[in-house]
Formats: C-alpha cells, structure tokens, sequence
C-alpha cells in the first residue's frame, strides 16, 4: 500500500427529517447564500422544508445553476456574494449546485478571473464555507474537496480540487430522491459505479482491504441498484444508493491506492462537446477502457470478474471478455446505452476529442500509468462505435 494522508473534515446528517437540523449547523446573524437549481426543490417540499428550518436566518437567494454548471452563472453569483457580503453557502440540490457552491466559493477571494482556479494557474488559498443539502446521489460531492465546471465560451469542461472547499456539513435525506427520474437515478449508479471502479480496477497496490469497501460498494450498486430503478417509491434501496454514491467518492476507497480517472477526463471532453449526461459518457468509455488496456489491467480485471460477476470459467482473455459484457449489461438494464451512435455523434468526432484532450495535457498521458495518449483515447472510443 502507499503512504497516504487523510482527512475528511464533512459532517453527515443521514436519514428522513434531518433537513430540520440545519440550523443547529448555522449562525443565526450569518449571512446565507441559497443556492439552487432550475427549480425540482420547489416542486418536492425540498425548499420549504429548508425555509422552515430556516425561518428568521438572513438568506439571500440565488437560483438557476445548471445541470454541468456554468462558469458564467458562477460569475453572477459571484457578484452577489461580494455585493452581500455573504458569509456561507448552503447548496440545495444535486452534484451541479454542490459544485458550483464550491467554485463560487473558492472565486470570491480570486482577485483576476476565477477561472484561472480551474485552468491551474491559481491555487485556492481559502473559500467560503458551504453546507449542502443532497437531493440527487452520484457524485459524492457532498462529502469531497471537488467540482467540475463548464465554460460555454470555449466548451471546456474542467475540474478542481481544494481541502477548502469540502462541505462542512451535508443531509443527506433518501426522502428528497424520490421525486427524481428514472433517468437521473440510472445517472447516479452508473456515476458512482464508474468512480469506484477508476480507484479500484487498475493493478494491484497490495491493499485488500480498499479492494473489498471497493467492491463492496459495486456489489451494493448493482443489487439496490436495479430496484430504486424500478420502483421510485422504495425508500430502503434509496437509502442504500445515496449512502454507497457517497462512499464511493469521499476518498475512502481511494487512499493508498493507485487511480485512473481516464474514464472521467474523455467524458467530460463528450459533455463539454455534445451536453451528453456525464453518467452517460462514463458508461460510453469504459468498456473501452477496459479493453484497450486489458494487458495492463489483466489481474484486477480478472479480480472484478470473479469476485462482482462470479465469472471464472475460460481463459483469461474470454473471462475478461465476458467482465465487460456484464459491465455493459448492467449499464443498459438502467436504460443507459453505452454507443456513440445511442447519442448522434459522429464518428468524425473522435479525433476532435483525442486531439482536445492532448492539446490540454502536454507529454502527461492519462489513467494509471498517465499512458494513455492520443492515439488510445482514439483506440478506445473506437471501441464504442
Ligand atoms: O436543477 P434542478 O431543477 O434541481 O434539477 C436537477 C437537474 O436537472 C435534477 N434534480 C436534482 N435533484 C432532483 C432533481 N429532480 C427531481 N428531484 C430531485 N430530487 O436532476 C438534474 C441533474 O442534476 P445534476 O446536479 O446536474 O446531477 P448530478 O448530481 O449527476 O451532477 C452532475 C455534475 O457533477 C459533476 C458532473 O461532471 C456534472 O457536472 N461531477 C462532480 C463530481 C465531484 N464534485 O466530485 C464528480 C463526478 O464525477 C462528476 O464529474
Ligand atoms: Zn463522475
């Protein structure tokens, strides 16, 4: 195992009616940013519950933050803040707002462009402190230190990560996803799902036990999975789903442990490109991921396949085969498809992608070995023609 380092410093209010404890996380006379989204939490009692909790607390509001939030709305937001003189955020929504809230956050206190915060040429020194209130499990960003913001200028779709920005607290409340589409839950399994495997499936880091809470969690995903899928009114497996997104994302599983977030950095290339649902991009690369660098990932692949899909039987190459098969499987029994021509793009588009993200990254190569370069992030997208 490596050395490693951590510390995560969210507090987690689990479970039906902890919205109502909001208040025991605030000051009073604190000047308070709500910040939301297009508008679900006024259609599922979200926002009342979250005002009553509330009720003589100073809020200032600020909706309509994007689904793939946008650096330009951030930008008014940011405006607000400093005008308000705000004092702590308090997201309300899904990975989007949660994200934005960090990156509005972290801009506040950029003296040029914020965006030089996520184009790496300034670090974030301090932020704003942030509270959420999860209504959509997937990213995890409710208990990390990340986010990903779209700039609709460029079509740059990028990410950062900070120690300041971790929430101090989050609810995480089942009852708020039960309004949620079908869509956006297959989104959050499949989201999860790919992040547990981009700290999990690469080689062996002689640490069994982040091995097991990895596959723990994808065993947890596919079996609850399936069922809040299917029935939106079943709190149980909600409960299950929303807890295994965030432990599959709050760093656990990840420490001492080599990773490979190729998936995640040529997905967000086909969102930034063709708004595609970011779980939906994960699920288009990585059968691709897989094959492409079978050799390289031969003895976790060979784990995943025997310890998640019980496949034992053949030789290496068609056990793998059939691992990946399943993967597949799984993503599109959640309606999710897993083609390039499921979501009109072209073939033509691949190269645009390849060459975007090698223009972006220099010499360094992608995933675990930083080897994957051009030609592979060609290779592997050809697989999902
Ligand atoms: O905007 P509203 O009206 O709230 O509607 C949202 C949005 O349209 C809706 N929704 C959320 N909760 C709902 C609901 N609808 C009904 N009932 C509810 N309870 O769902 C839609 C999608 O929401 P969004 O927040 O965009 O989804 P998600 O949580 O999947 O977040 C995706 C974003 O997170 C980034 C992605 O790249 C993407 O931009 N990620 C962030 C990560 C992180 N911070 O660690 C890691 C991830 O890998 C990911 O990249
Ligand atoms: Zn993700």
């Amino acid at each position: 195992m490596n050395n490693f380092q951590f510390k995560n410093p969210t507090k987690i209010l689990f479970g039906k009616g902890q919205i109502a404890n909001i208040n025991q996380e605030l000051h009073p006379n604190q000047k308070i940013l709500l910040l939301y989204g297009g508008g679900s939490i006024k259609k599922n009692g979200v926002y009342d519950q979250v005002m009553q909790a509330l009720k003589g607390y100073n809020i200032t509001e600020f909706s309509g933050i994007e689904a793939n939030p946008r650096y330009e709305t951030c930008l008014k937001a940011i405006n607000l803040v400093k005008k308000e003189s705000i004092e702590f955020i308090l997201a309300v929504g899904g990975g989007s707002v949660i994200d934005a809230a960090k990156f509005i956050a972290a801009g506040v206190y950029i003296e040029t462009d914020p965006w030089m915060i996520l184009s790496d040429r300034a670090k974030v020194k301090q932020a704003l402190p942030i509270g959420t209130v999860l209504t959509l499990p997937a990213t995890a960003s409710e208990m990390n230190g990340n986010a990903v913001i779209t700039r609709d200028a460029t079509k740059e779709k990028l990410a950062f990560g900070s120690p300041h920005v971790y929430p101090q607290f989050s609810v995480l409340d089942p009852e708020t996803t039960l309004s949620l589409p079908a869509r956006q839950i297959a989104n959050g399994v499949v989201d999860a799902f790919s992040h547990v495997i981009e700290q999990y499936l690469t080689y062996p880091a002689d640490a069994p036990l982040q091995d097991r809470m990895a596959e723990g969690i994808l065993l947890t995903l596919i079996e609850e999975g399936p069922k809040t899928y299917a029935d939106p009114k079943d709190y149980t497996s909600r409960a299950n789903i929303m807890w295994a997104c965030t432990m599959a994302l709050n760093g656990v599983i990840g420490v001492g442990v080599p990773q490979d977030w190729a998936t995640h950095r040529i997905g967000h290339e086909l969102t930034a490109l063709f708004e595609i649902d970011h779980a939906r991009t994960l699920a288009i690369v990585m059968p691709g991921i897989f094959q492409h660098k079978s050799e390289q990932k031969k003895h976790k692949l060979l784990q995943y396949a025997s310890r998640i899909w019980n496949i034992t039987e053949g030789s290496e190459e068609e056990i793998i085969h059939q691992a990946v098969d399943k993967t597949i499987a799984f993503f599109e029994s959640l309606g999710i498809k897993t083609k390039l021509k499921d979501y009109d793009v072209n073939p033509e588009a691949i190269n645009e992608i390849a060459e975007r993200l090698a223009k972006r990254n220099g010499e360094i190569g992608l995933g675990e070995h930083q080897d994957i370069h051009q030609q592979d992030v060609v290779k592997i997208l050809e697989y999902a023609l």
